[in-house]
Parts: C-alpha cells; structure tokens; sequence
C-alpha cells in the first residue's frame, strides 16, 4: 500500500516518534509499504511519522532501486559515531520542491534494529550517511530545515504559507 506523505506544517513530524517494541508481521507489512511509497515519491529514505506514523522506524535506499543490498530497515536508530563535514544539496518529501545545501558529517556509524529486531551497526558515507542523519532527525521531530540559517528558513517557511494560502501544500 501506497501512503500519502505528510507534509511541513502536520504536527507528527515535529514530534519525537515512540520506539518500536513489537517485531512482527504487522511490522514487516509496514516496513514493505514504507519502501513502496518511498520509491512512488522517488525519495532516498523515508521516516514513519512522514507517512503519519509517529514510530521510530525509517527505510532508506540510496541506489534507487538499484541494488537489493542497498535496502535498509532502521528501527530505534541511534548516531553512534560521525566524522568530517560535507556539504550537499538536501531536501525532503515532506518539504517538497526545496532543495538546500546543508552541512553533515560525512561519514557516519549508525546502529539500529533490523526488521527481526537484530541490533546491527552500519557506516555510510556520503549520501548514505547523510540519510542517517536525516532519517534519525526525523525520528527526534527534525527537519532539515532546522540545518538552515534562520534566514534562509523563514523564507522556506514563508513560501509555504503563501502555498498553503493559495491551497497548493
Ligand atoms: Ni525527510
């Protein structure tokens, strides 16, 4: 199942999401639906509370469908370790149609549970690590808006209270 993505302005996605306690099939569904919508939204990882679901789990998949191995499940993630800084282009499919360089650690160890509740740790660099940082902010009520000087933030925010006026968010 396809589910719609919540945008910038829906209250889930500034508040920290619960931990995932149950490993079950109701679960697995979940995660199988999170992947399905994330790639109908062609986005690079997806957060639960974007799709309105206040838990701490995230999909993420940065070679576009590319390589099956590149498929990964966090729950109840936690930023263990970040080293050196990057700065990229970022956006979200929450905060769709802005695109921002924000600067992140470029490489970063990350450790999490599996869809089975196996606890594994996993390094990124790069893009990889930037969707960890991103995904775990997400999962803490954080948006990469946060990242941007307060100018550059309110003028976002400001355009999309001009969209949402005009019923186009
Ligand atoms: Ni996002």
């Amino acid at each position: 199942m396809i589910y719609p993505i919540v945008k910038f302005g829906n209250p889930v996605l500034e508040k920290p999401a619960l931990p995932v306690t149950e490993f079950d099939q109701e679960l697995k569904q979940l995660i199988e639906d999170m992947f399905e919508s994330m790639y109908a939204a062609r986005g690079v990882g997806l957060a639960a509370p974007q799709i309105g679901i206040s838990k701490r789990l995230a999909v993420i998949d940065v070679s576009f469908q590319e390589d099956p191995d590149a498929k990964l499940v966090l729950a109840n993630p936690e930023i263990i370790h970040t080293e050196g800084r990057h700065t990229q282009p970022e956006g979200c499919l929450s905060v769709p149609d802005f695109r921002e360089p924000v600067a992140r650690a470029r490489k970063v160890t990350v450790r999490a549970q599996n869809a089975a509740g196996r606890w594994f740790e996993k390094t990124g660099e790069e893009l990889l690590a930037r969707a960890f940082l991103h995904e775990t902010d997400h999962l803490n009520g954080k948006l990469y808006l946060s990242h941007l000087s307060a100018l550059k933030r309110d003028l976002i925010k400001r355009k999309i209270r001009k969209l949402a006026k005009a019923g186009e968010w």
